[in-house]
């Protein structure tokens, strides 16, 4: 794909799935996996900026994945500890860094710092990065309408003043256009409760590549699958 192409989608969201197979596959513990997803995270978070996409959203661990045995879990936070450091190199390049889920779960120390991130980066708009990380897309509905019961409670708001855009703008991505592509690698094909409300009228591409040999070809593949797709959203 050149990067002149005027079909890019505005907002892509990477389901980063097939870490534990691609390290299995070679007789390797799981985390060595883990640890090359994150490296193909860098490479592809990268190109997206460079071909010029503004909106970007990789989902790194659901809410359902705490489900996983404790040395594995331990494993993704010592990693994720590491994406942290090192997505600060991204505020410097005028990219704007966002967490989707809640951060408290990662304790003080690390949700400090994303919040801090978050903050020093909300200027800067060449690219907006997100990680979703303790997400999912019924948490991330709940915790919206957590908002709008107490704004009702409050008697801010009626219960008639509820509509898709004050929903919309609660959710963790409040104030970012949804999903217009989203690809998963691994052969799965399901959302695995990744934005659900926000994929609405996503498109999806899917690939039996696993996450870990996921490069920029491979996505330069899907953009073009995107561009050849007719979106309707519902018209004629
Ligand atoms: C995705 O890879 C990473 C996380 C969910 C944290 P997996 O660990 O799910 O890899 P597979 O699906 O077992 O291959
Ligand atoms: C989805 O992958 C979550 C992430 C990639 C972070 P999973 O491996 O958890 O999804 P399932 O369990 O196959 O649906
Ligand atoms: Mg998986």
């Amino acid at each position: 794909m050149s990067e002149t192409t005027d079909r890019l989608p505005v907002h892509i969201g990477f389901i980063m799935d097939g870490n534990g197979r691609w390290a299995q596959k070679r007789g390797l513990p799981r985390k060595f996996g883990h640890r090359e997803g994150a490296s193909a995270f860098r490479k592809i978070a990268r190109y997206c900026k460079k071909i010029g996409i503004k909106y970007v959203t990789f989902y790194a661990f659901s809410t359902e994945n705490w489900s996983r045995p404790k040395d594995e879990i331990d494993e993704l936070m010592k990693l994720f500890g590491e994406y942290i450091d090192e997505v600060g190199e991204y505020a410097e390049e005028n990219t704007r860094l966002i967490f989707l889920g809640d951060k408290s779960a990662f304790g003080k120390e690390m949700a400090d710092k994303m919040s801090e991130l978050e903050r020093d980066s909300r200027d800067f708009d060449e690219m907006t990065l997100m990680l979703a990380m303790n997400y999912g897309g019924r948490d991330d509905i709940v915790h919206a309408t957590r908002q709008i019961a107490a704004m009702v409670e409050n008697k801010e708001i009626r219960h008639t003043d509820v509509d898709e855009a004050l929903i919309s703008g609660l959710l963790y991505t409040g104030g970012i256009p949804d999903a217009d592509l989203i690809i998963r690698p691994s052969g799965e094909k399901r959302l695995s409760n990744f934005l659900i409300w926000q994929s609405a009228y996503a498109e999806f591409y899917f690939t039996d590549v696993l996450w870990p040999d996921f490069t920029p070809k491979e996505l330069d593949k899907a953009l073009e699958d995107f561009a050849s797709r007719k979106r309707r959203f519902g018209g004629v």
